[in-house]
């Protein structure tokens, strides 16, 4: 079976085996057959952060569990528990519809709710974790159903406790504290500007999650239209004697000071000033309005797209002496 159609970089490799789960019981059925089978597992979600650079010789397990279910719900609040095989888009609609926000800067990021906390998506301010309270999994090994506190989860800028372990557990639902009192996060300059441009002065969540709409469609490229799976690579952070340093050498460097002192950088500022925007080798590329963004034009594969990444890597380490990391899950 071809796993084009389920990884958005549409890399065209195959897998032995691919089931589709519903339930945790299939779930755990699946992951019994392919231990006795000595086969190696790839967990699937909307494969929208996700390299696959070889042929695929285990199962691919597709989580489809599906539902939404209220734990608490009050005038104020609500904590809902979400199954892993959602769509994150969907499930935010679904939030704001009820009144609910905490989500709205979160809106169009493709994938599922399963894949959320394992990178701790975050865009225009906000993160995963802020709302997250619980998540369940099923650790592997044991096929024992486990909770894990947002603590224990270990968020961080893009990571987690899950990318850090990333073969013992599989998330199977999230549960979300939402909130009845929206506080808005228009921090990023480019959300106030679109409200601005609108009229808009008294702007709800849903407002909100239209101006993320707006400016991811303008920046991003749709996988449906241009195969890609986001930014490729994390905003590297520096220490602050480097920043300045490179500050001083570059004074139009991007940078955004963190609270430990530390200093992270736009990598895709880096990207483009040392001339790839736009750059294409075959039909591996770099989006011509988002540097930090690889596409695959038609018929790149994981390994082009990924020598493409080192190539970038190797030029941007030269000439600010920053090591750029691969954001998305990369299968060898
Ligand atoms: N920039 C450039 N040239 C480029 C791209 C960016 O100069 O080609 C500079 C611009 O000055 C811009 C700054 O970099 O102001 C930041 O760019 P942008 O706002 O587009 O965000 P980003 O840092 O490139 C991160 C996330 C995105 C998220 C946006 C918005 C990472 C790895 N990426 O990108 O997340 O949507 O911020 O919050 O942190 C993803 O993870 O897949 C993703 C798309």
């Amino acid at each position: 079976l071809s796993l084009r159609p389920y990884n958005t970089l549409a890399v065209d490799v195959r897998a032995r085996y691919f089931v589709q789960v519903d339930s945790v019981e299939q779930l755990c059925e699946a992951l019994r057959w392919a231990k006795a089978q000595q086969l190696e597992v790839l967990l699937l979600g909307g494969g929208s952060n996700l390299v696959l650079s070889n042929d695929f010789a285990g199962l691919v397990l597709q989580l489809n569990l599906r539902g939404i279910d209220w734990l608490e719900n009050d005038s104020e609040q609500a904590v809902v528990r979400v199954q892993a095989g959602e769509n994150w888009h969907e499930f935010v609609q679904w939030s704001l519809a009820q009144g609910l926000s905490g989500l709205e800067n979160l809106s169009l990021i493709p994938g599922s709710v399963g894949a959320a906390p394992v990178q701790n998506i975050g865009a225009y301010g906000v993160e995963t974790k802020d709302s997250v309270v619980q998540v369940q999994a099923l650790e592997r090994d044991s096929l024992t159903p486990v909770t894990l506190t947002a603590a224990e989860c270990d968020f961080a800028y893009r990571d987690s406790v899950f990318k850090q372990q990333s073969n013992r557990w599989v998330i199977t639902s999230v549960d979300f504290r939402l909130s009845r009192t929206p506080e808005l996060k228009l921090g990023y300059g480019p959300i106030q500007s679109w409200l601005t441009e609108q009229g808009i002065d008294a702007p709800t969540a849903m407002d909100v999650s239209r101006a993320v709409m707006a400016i991811r469609q303008s920046k991003l490229p749709d996988p449906a239209q241009l195969a890609n799976t986001g930014s490729f690579f994390k905003n590297p952070i520096v220490s602050a004697a480097q920043a300045q340093r490179l500050q001083h050498e570059f004074p139009q460097l991007v940078s955004y000071p963190m609270a430990d002192g530390q200093v992270k950088l736009a990598a895709g500022w880096l990207i483009e000033q040392a001339g790839w925007k736009g750059f294409r080798q075959g039909d591996a590329g770099v989006h011509a309005q988002q540097a930090l963004v690889l596409v695959n034009y038609g018929q790149a594969t994981g390994r082009d797209i990924l020598e493409l990444a080192s190539r970038i890597q190797a030029d941007i380490n030269q000439r600010f002496a920053v090591q750029l990391e691969i954001e998305p899950v990369v299968y060898r």
